[in-house]
């Protein structure tokens, strides 16, 4: 397994619309397996292919404390939204910034599994969070796209100095784990 470099903010590929995975095939096998590599590689809870630069709609999330969980999510589509909340969110592909981000916290989903078998599942929390976050790297968004005018507009002054727009969360301790 390879860990993969990761796009970082202001790249362009990260503006760039995911295909629809067509073929469960060695290539993708390995994409997955790489990206679970570089998930827990970088302490983080979710990845979308796009951060990668591989532009196809395939997500890796595990939620779990020991990193028991893996779960992949291949051409998903969020079926039902409910229960709206407020969550701190960070990425990786944005390093340093945190915001608040308003997502719905329980989610009806379905998508197809590594080897292209449909499944539904209900995910609620930072699942639900986690998914709607990645989901939104797949259609070209960033998550600092969907924080307040006067949030977005310091954040892109501090990171125009180099600086961090907020101080991250404690090492090992995050609040809110990239994604
Ligand atoms: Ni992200």
């Amino acid at each position: 397994m390879t860990r993969l470099a990761i796009l970082e903010y202001p790249d362009p590929r990260l503006r760039t619309k995911a295909e629809p995975v067509s073929r469960f095939d060695a290539d993708l096998s390995r994409l997955v397996d790489d990206m679970f590599e570089t998930l827990y590689a970088s302490r983080a809870i979710g990845l979308a292919a796009t951060q990668v630069d591989a532009h196809v709609r395939l997500i890796v999330i595990d939620v779990s404390d020991d990193r028991s969980a893996p779960s992949v999510f291949i051409n998903p589509e969020i079926l039902l939204r409910r229960a709206i909340g407020m969550v701190e969110e960070s990425c990786l592909s944005v390093p340093g910034v945190m915001g608040d981000v308003v997502r719905a916290t329980k989610l009806r989903v379905r998508a197809l599994d590594r080897h292209g078998v449909p499944f539904e599942c209900d995910l609620e929390g930072l699942a639900a969070v986690c998914l709607q976050h990645e989901i939104d790297h797949l259609l070209g968004t960033l998550f600092v796209d969907r924080l307040s005018f006067w949030k977005r507009l310091k954040v892109r002054r501090e990171l125009r100095r180099g600086g961090r727009a907020v101080a991250a969360a404690e090492p090992g301790g995050s609040l809110a784990p990239g994604a």
